[in-house]
């Protein structure tokens, strides 16, 4: 990471309240950027955002993604050089439950994001963040490149997928390449992460915040799946990879625009109950298997990114290995446990990621 390009620059955070927007914010802050963020306020008391105390050093303001005034005048107001698009209704199984509020938030609030952009003019860089599950997916462990169809079975993926589709409406009528340096001066990209770990998740309905809730209440986890086999990536690496790309956007502009698969090498693919095994030798974790199939809504099974392109294009390397990735995992929620400064621990685990 280039400390030296990101000093005072004015960066946004949309969704900058959750798990990653969080880890997203202290690097930044920790480089000397300025920091605004937009997003819900934060309902749980539980959450990386609040355990480091983000609220003092990030200029924040609280609203809907798609309250097209307050969002406008808070552009307007802080003038962000980069912006980093993660506000989202991101979980699965919710998407179900609220599916028009997940496309209300994750499609409609994408295009009022980049409306408002335009009318600022003051933005350079904008990253979307998106998902693997952008894609059109037969359920056959398929390999995806950023070339493959677009799609996504359930309203989550699917409304991801739509977002992908708005911004790049929004650049060929008001971002177009052909345009930059004449009537903006503004680069796009969207970037495919899997699903990530790390400290400081607590969402609902996740692997890891759901071993460490039931792990408090001295409680055992009930697997279903536990062979399941899953990638597994430290949120530490697609965020790199975000800001990366943010800074080769702003500064080479549209010849980065594009999307960017950003996934975990083939071997740290792991089953459910391998991942809990190794969990445990941290922190003893209780868990049962059930007998009973449960009748669960459809989830992709496994996705593999083909991240070539942002190996070549970004010179992206995954740093830390599955057993690393487990273990500052692990480290976070321990040290949180035992009441340590969090602010701290997560400064040396990002520390030791970036170097
Ligand atoms: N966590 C993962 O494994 C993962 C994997 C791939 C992609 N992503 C994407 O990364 C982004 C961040 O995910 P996360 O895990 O940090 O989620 P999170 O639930 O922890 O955070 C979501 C953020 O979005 C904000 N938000 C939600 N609805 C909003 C609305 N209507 N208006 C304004 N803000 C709103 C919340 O306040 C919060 O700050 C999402 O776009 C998600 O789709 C996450």
């Amino acid at each position: 990471m280039n400390k030296a390009f990101w000093k005072n620059k004015k960066v946004l955070i949309t969704g900058n309240t959750g798990f990653k927007g969080s880890w997203l914010s202290r690097i930044l802050l920790n480089a000397c950027a300025d920091v605004y963020g937009y997003a819900l306020p934060n309902e749980c008391q539980k959450s990386i955002f609040n355990a480091i105390d983000l609220e003092k050093e990030v200029k924040c303001c609280y609203g809907d993604i798609c309250d097209e005034e307050k969002l406008g005048n808070f552009i307007a107001e802080c003038k962000p050089d980069v912006v980093f698009h993660l506000a989202a209704q991101p979980i699965v199984r919710l998407s179900y439950e609220i599916p028009v509020e997940t496309y209300k938030t994750n499609v409609l609030g994408t295009a009022v994001l980049l409306n408002s952009l335009r009318k600022s003019q003051s933005v350079k860089a904008i990253v979307n963040v998106t998902t693997d599950k952008v894609y059109e997916n037969n359920d056959k462990n398929s390999f995806f490149s950023e070339r493959d169809r677009l799609g996504g079975y359930d309203p989550y993926s699917n409304s991801k997928a739509c977002s992908e589709l708005v911004t790049s409406s929004f650049v060929s009528s008001f971002f177009n390449p052909e345009e930059y340096g004449k009537t903006h001066s503004t680069a796009i990209a969207t970037a495919r992460a899997g699903n990530v770990i790390g400290g400081g998740d607590f969402a609902p309905d996740r692997l890891v915040p759901d071993l460490i809730r039931a792990y408090e209440k001295g409680e055992a986890v009930v697997l279903r799946n536990p062979n399941s086999v899953r990638p597994w990536q430290n949120v530490l690496e697609p965020l790199s990879l975000y800001i990366e790309l943010a800074q080769r956007l702003y500064e080479k502009g549209t010849q980065y625009n594009g999307a960017y698969n950003i996934g975990p090498r083939k071997e740290d693919c792991l089953s459910v109950i391998e991942v809990i095994k190794k969990f445990s030798s941290y922190i003893p974790l209780k868990f049962e298997i059930s007998s009973n199939a449960v009748k669960a809504p459809h989830e992709a099974k496994l996705l593999t990114l083909n991240s070539q392109k942002a190996y070549d294009m970004l010179g992206f390397k995954d740093k830390w290995d599955i057993d690393s990735n487990i273990e500052y995992t692990a480290l976070w929620y321990k040290k949180q446990i035992e009441n340590e400064n969090m602010k701290q621990v997560t400064d040396d685990i990002i520390s030791t990621y970036f170097g």
